[in-house]
């Protein structure tokens, strides 16, 4: 079973799309276990985005990152990672195919509305980050064999 973090990133919160977003990992079958509404410290973003540190979009990405609130949440699946990065699109919202969520409300690769883990490894990592363990659920849910074999 794989986890993967998501953000509502603050243009997502600033355009009342949590919900649609929300929405959108709910309806797919993935499972949430964990979800706070949090401004984002520098150190946090720092961390969070440390594997882009050297790239010179770097401070930019914090500025944005930080610069409103943003949704965190774990979800977790079989193969969560890859779900959950193929409804939220490609990394260039232009480039994002249609019906994800970078390809149906994105327009900038700057202002690309949600965030979610590339890797298990770091699925794991970046849930550790946001999240102390007493804040994630462990809960049954009951359509759970109509959408796992
Ligand atoms: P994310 O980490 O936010 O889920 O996005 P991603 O995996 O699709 O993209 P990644 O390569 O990890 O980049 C992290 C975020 O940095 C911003 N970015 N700006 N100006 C640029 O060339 C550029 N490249 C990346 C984007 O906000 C991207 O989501
Ligand atoms: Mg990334």
């Amino acid at each position: 079973m794989e986890r993967t973090l998501i953000l509502v990133k603050p243009d997502g919160v600033q355009r009342g799309l949590m919900g649609e977003i929300v929405g959108r990992f709910e309806r797919r079958g993935l499972k949430l276990i964990g979800m706070k509404f949090i401004q984002m410290d520098e150190s946090l973003a720092n961390r969070h985005y440390a594997v882009h540190k050297e790239r010179p979009f770097f401070n930019d990405l914090v500025s944005y990152i930080t610069s409103g609130p943003v949704l965190a949440m774990v979800w977790e699946g079989n193969e969560a990672v890859a779900a959950a990065r193929s409804t939220i699109g490609a990394t260039k919202p232009v480039e994002a195919a249609p019906g994800s969520i970078r390809g149906d409300f994105g327009m900038e690769i700057g202002r690309n509305l949600v965030h979610g883990s590339d890797s298990p490894e770091n699925g794991v990592k970046e849930s550790n980050l946001f999240f102390k363990p007493e804040e994630l659920v462990s809960w049954s849910r009951a359509t759970e064999s109509w959408i796992c074999e």
